[in-house]
């Protein structure tokens, strides 16, 4: 099912852009538009632009290939990693458009000749591989560890005879175009003939799931060459295509990570111990389109290319691009020369999970990579190899890594840290007194600070949440309460805090705002600080039992009969007494 047009444009018209990205991030009115901290790159000056009358937004800052501009649609299907059809879900939701959306999954497909071809293509592979003639196939398969659980999540299939698809495709009534189109079949001396034959056929599907190529394998290992891929179809761009996204995606958004394969056999030998956040681009060429399509589900990419030199010289190249495109990026710790694959057959499933739960950083590998071009020995090598790691040091965004790789470079080449720091560290620290001087908003009372204190302080770590829950767990002001439930509702959900998908729990846009309006004020705290919470914490109670006891006092006024007036005297003692103790504990 599709959503209709015009459904899009009522969503888009009750969806003012500035309001929905305003929603995420903080926005600032300038003249009749809107500017933000582009959160697509580590922006210092607001570089979004938010046109209100086109309803558009644009980065004037991300580079041209990191495309940061578009409608509504666009800004959220970037930020929150969605598909087209659930951005629109989304923002309908924010603005309470009531839609019944049903299964839109697969919202833009129509369905061509070509997706029917390859889908009767698949099956009957899948049952060919089963038939008598596939034995050998299975069996070497099954050699190879891919059991018939695998051969089936995989689809995975075999076509035995140079014209036995063609002819099976043939007698189902498609015709010879439409075969030889879909890459299925070419026109030779001996009339159609398959394209694909004695070789292990494992599909590629569209990001849906649509099968819309194939990559075939040879099994006899006289072959020169053992994989063959479908030519460029009109449904298939074999440099567009991520293999396995389809089935991997979920678990992408899951983990909050992909890994990226060089084949997919690779990807098969990770799915089958447990990471099946696993996709490849089917060689060690990945294209910027692969990469964005993958994009789409995360920003953290762990590279797990071969361990052979044309693997590790591959991750340099992805691994930059990566970067380019916005990723963290890290790398398989694979100290062998082998490929994930063979490191399960050759050293167990062990020995590879562990590869992947302790990645080294992307400048971790770039030390120890560009080592082997560099002879360290050799003063003038040695200084360009320190250039180059620079290089990749400088794009780090946290100043706490950045100083620690400059250690370890200094360390290990000899030059002086200052040295090494000059220009890498210093723009930095001056980006952020920058933004602390930004000037603060109107009067706020001692209370309202508190508790604002309290709520940043809460977005920042699970010990603060655990503090406050214990030693206070609400806020006498009911919209920063409420603000307060939310962040430990998500909390308790998802075990982290990351604002961007708070804001889209919470259904009430004035809490939005406040929320944001509080986490990027710098003024008050700009650290975890838990001294800071405790104080603010007793601040709260403290004005508590004030409250408290202006009212007795005012009950207490009211009172003729003197057992009562003693009741109450009583508790204000104790009130009194509990404010003293809090005093004397802030001092
Ligand atoms: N490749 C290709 N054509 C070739 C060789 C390789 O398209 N002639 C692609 C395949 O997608 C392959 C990937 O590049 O999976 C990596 O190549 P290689 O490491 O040689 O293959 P493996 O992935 O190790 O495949 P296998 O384990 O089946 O040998
Ligand atoms: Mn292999």
């Amino acid at each position: 099912m599709r959503i209709p047009k015009e459904i899009i444009s009522e969503i888009k018209n009750k969806a003012p852009i500035q309001d929905i990205i305003g929603n995420f991030i903080q926005v600032i009115k300038k003249g009749n538009n809107y500017v933000a901290y582009c959160p697509f790159h580590d922006d210092n000056n607001p570089s979004l632009h938010i046109s209100v009358d086109k309803q558009i937004f644009k980065c004037f800052s991300c580079p041209p290939e990191n495309k940061s501009s578009g409608d509504v649609f666009s800004f959220v299907m970037k930020y929150k990693h969605l598909s087209y059809v659930e951005a629109v879900k989304l923002v309908a939701d924010m603005v309470g458009y009531q839609y019944d959306f049903g299964d839109t999954k697969i919202d833009t497909f129509e369905e061509t000749i070509t997706h029917k071809i390859m889908r009767e293509a698949v099956n009957y592979c899948q049952y060919e591989l089963n038939s008598k003639e596939g034995l050998l196939y299975k069996e070497y398969l099954n050699k190879r560890n891919i059991d018939n659980t695998i051969i089936e999540r995989f689809q995975i299939g075999y076509n035995p005879k140079e014209d036995k698809l063609y002819s099976f495709l043939s007698k189902k009534g498609y015709k010879d175009n439409d075969i030889i189109a879909a890459s299925l079949a070419r026109l030779t001396n001996n009339g159609v003939r398959d394209v694909f034959f004695n070789r292990i056929m494992i599909p590629i599907s569209d990001v849906n799931g649509n099968p819309i190529g194939f990559t075939a394998r040879s099994i006899d290992p006289k072959v020169d060459i053992k994989y063959i891929n479908s030519t460029d179809t009109p449904i298939f761009r074999k440099s567009n295509v991520v293999f396995n996204l389809h089935r991997a995606k979920e678990k992408i958004r899951e983990t909050k990570f992909v890994i990226l394969a060089e084949g997919p056999m690779d990807v098969i030998a990770f799915d089958k111990i447990g990471f099946q956040n696993t996709v490849c681009s089917m060689g060690t060429n990945t294209t910027k389109n692969q990469l964005l399509a993958i994009k789409r589900f995360t920003n953290n990419i762990l590279l797990a290319f071969d361990g052979d030199n044309a693997g590790q010289s591959a991750i340099l190249k992805t691994g930059k691009d990566c970067l380019q495109e916005g990723f963290d990026v890290l790398v398989l710790n694979n100290d062998t020369k082998y490929d994930p694959d063979e490191i399960i057959n050759k050293y167990g499933t062990k020995r590879l999970s562990e590869m992947i739960l302790k990645p080294k950083t992307w400048v971790e590998f770039i030390i120890e990579h560009y080592k082997l071009s560099y002879d360290l020995d050799n003063y003038t090598a040695k200084r360009e190899y320190t250039f180059k790691v620079l290089e990749e040091i400088k794009k780090v965004k946290n100043n706490f890594d950045k100083q620690s790789y400059i250690n370890k470079l200094a360390e290990l080449t000899g030059f002086n840290v200052a040295q090494l720091a000059s220009g890498i560290i210093g723009n930095e620290t001056k980006k952020e007194t920058q933004r602390i001087s930004r000037p603060t908003s109107s009067l706020q009372s001692g209370i309202e600070i508190a508790q604002k204190i309290i709520l940043k302080q809460l977005l920042f770590s699970a010990n603060n949440i655990n503090i406050y829950k214990n030693q206070l767990g609400y806020l006498p002001n009911k919209q920063f309460d409420d603000i307060a439930k939310s962040i430990i509702n998500f909390y308790d959900q998802n075990q982290y805090i990351k604002l961007g998908e708070l804001l889209a729990e919470i259904d009430d846009s004035q809490l939005i705002s406040l929320l944001c309006e509080i986490e990027s004020d710098k003024t008050h705290c700009e650290d975890e600080d838990e001294i800071l919470l405790l104080d603010s914490i007793d601040k709260v109670k403290e004005y508590e039992i004030e409250l408290q006891l202006e009212k007795l006092q005012a009950r207490m006024d009211n009172y003729s009969d003197e057992n009562m007036q003693m009741k109450v005297a009583t508790e204000v003692v104790e009130l009194q007494r509990r404010l003293n103790e809090l005093r004397k504990n802030r001092r």
